[in-house]
């Protein structure tokens, strides 16, 4: 190890790639697949009105720089966000997922793509559990979830 590794405030070592401007990439180019998508496409452009967009994409670069880079810039709460969407379903979160790590596998180096999709499966898992439980269903009988490598 070398004294000029950065840490993030959770004690992880961030990857000597990933910057800011890595991360602005992964959510443009993102997102702009995630809204012409058949499956998860219709979610977000239902939700997000077209002149919110740029905001949006704002607010989940901040998302990630927090996660990644430990910059705190994200202070939201994105777990009533999603468990306010009715109609989202594990077919949603295989798609984003997989859509997630095709994007991040191609823009990234692998060590970040790693980084971003293990990241994206934990806290996809987590929404799961907490949209079953508020829907009264049994969490115990979801399945872990992770990102596919083709649609
Ligand atoms: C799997 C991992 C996921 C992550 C890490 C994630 C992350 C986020 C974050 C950080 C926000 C911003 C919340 C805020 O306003 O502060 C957000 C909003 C949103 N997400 Fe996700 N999301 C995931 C899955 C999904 C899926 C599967 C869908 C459905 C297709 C989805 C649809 C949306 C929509 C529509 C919003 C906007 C909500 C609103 O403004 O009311 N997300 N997401």
């Amino acid at each position: 190890m070398t004294d000029t590794q950065r840490l993030h405030p959770t004690g992880r070592l961030v990857p000597d790639e990933l910057d800011e401007a890595m991360v602005r990439a992964v959510v443009d180019a993102f997102y702009a697949r995630a809204r012409r998508d058949e499956v998860v496409g219709p979610v977000f452009n239902r939700v997000i009105a077209p002149e919110d967009w740029p905001a949006h994409l704002d607010k989940i670069a901040d998302f990630w720089s927090s996660m990644l880079l430990g910059t705190g810039r994200y202070m939201g709460r994105p777990m009533p966000r999603h468990i306010a969407i009715p109609e989202l379903a594990d077919t949603h979160f295989q798609r984003w997922l997989t859509l997630f790590r095709m994007t991040v596998e191609e823009l990234c180096p692998p060590a970040v793509a790693a980084l971003f999709v293990e990241r994206a499966e934990t806290i996809g898992n987590n929404f799961r559990i907490r949209i079953a439980q508020f829907r009264g269903e049994d969490p115990r009988q979801l399945k872990l979830m992770r990102a596919g490598t083709a649609l």
